[in-house]
C-alpha cells in the first residue's frame, strides 16, 4: 500500500474475527515499525506490553471501559514510554513521554493497516486511574507511562470512509 493512501484510508477498527491469531514474529514486525517513530532527542523511550491471553483481553474493559471490543482481538499492545528515558526536565516539570508514546502508537496503527489488520487506539494517559490500574495489574515501574492501548485484530467490518477531513477553516497561513 502506498503510504499517502494508507494515511488517508486508515480507520479505527473495533470488530475482529475472534478465531484468528497473530504469531510472535508478526507482532514483532508491527512493533518494529512503531520503533521507527520520531522521538525527542531520539531517546526512543517506548516499551511495548503485548497481551494475548483471552481472559486478559476480555477484562481490559475493567481498567479502561472503552476497550470492550478487545475481547475478540488477536492481541493488544499497550504502548508505554518511560518518563526517565524520554527527553525530560524534571525540575521544570516536563517530559516528552506522552508525545513520544503517541507517535509510536500511530506508527503501530499504520503498520497494522499496511498489513491488512484492523486496529484501534484506546486512551490511557493522561487518565490517572487508568494509568494507576495498568501499572498495578501489569507490574509496570512507576516511571512507566502507559500512553495507548492499541487493540489489534483481523477486521470483521468495513468502516465507512469519512468526508474529506481537510478543513480549510483550520489552516492558518502566516498567522491566526
Ligand atoms: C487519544 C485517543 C483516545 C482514544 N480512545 C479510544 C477509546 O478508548 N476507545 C475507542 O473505541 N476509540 C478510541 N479512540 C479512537 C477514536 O475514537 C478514533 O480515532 C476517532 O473516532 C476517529 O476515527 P478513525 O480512527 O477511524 O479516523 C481514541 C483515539 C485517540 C487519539
Amino acid at each position: 500500500m502506498e503510504l499517502y493512501e494508507g494515511l488517508l484510508t486508515r480507520r479505527s477498527i473495533r470488530k475482529y474475527n475472534p478465531d484468528k491469531t497473530l504469531s510472535k514474529d508478526e507482532i514483532l514486525s508491527l512493533i518494529k515499525a512503531a520503533s521507527y517513530a520520531p522521538s525527542a532527542h531520539n531517546k526512543q523511550p517506548w516499551h511495548f506490553l503485548v497481551l494475548q491471553d483471552k481472559e486478559v483481553l476480555r477484562t481490559l474493559r475493567l481498567i479502561q471501559p472503552w476497550t470492550s471490543f478487545a475481547k475478540d482481538a488477536a492481541c493488544v499492545v499497550v504502548v508505554c514510554a518511560d518518563t526517565e528515558e524520554t527527553f525530560n526536565r524534571p525540575k521544570e516539570g516536563w517530559n516528552y513521554a506522552e508525545i513520544d508514546g503517541a507517535l509510536a502508537a500511530e506508527n503501530l496503527l499504520l503498520a497494522c493497516h499496511a498489513k491488512g489488520l484492523g486496529a484501534c487506539f484506546c486512551g490511557a494517559a493522561p487518565m490517572p486511574l487508568v494509568i494507576e490500574n495498568l501499572r498495578k495489574k501489569f507490574n509496570m515501574p512507576e516511571t512507566m507511562l502507559p500512553v495507548a492501548i492499541v487493540v489489534i485484530g483481523y477486521p470483521d467490518e468495513e468502516p465507512k470512509q469519512p468526508e474529506d477531513r481537510l478543513n480549510l477553516d483550520k489552516v492558518h497561513w502566516g498567522s491566526f
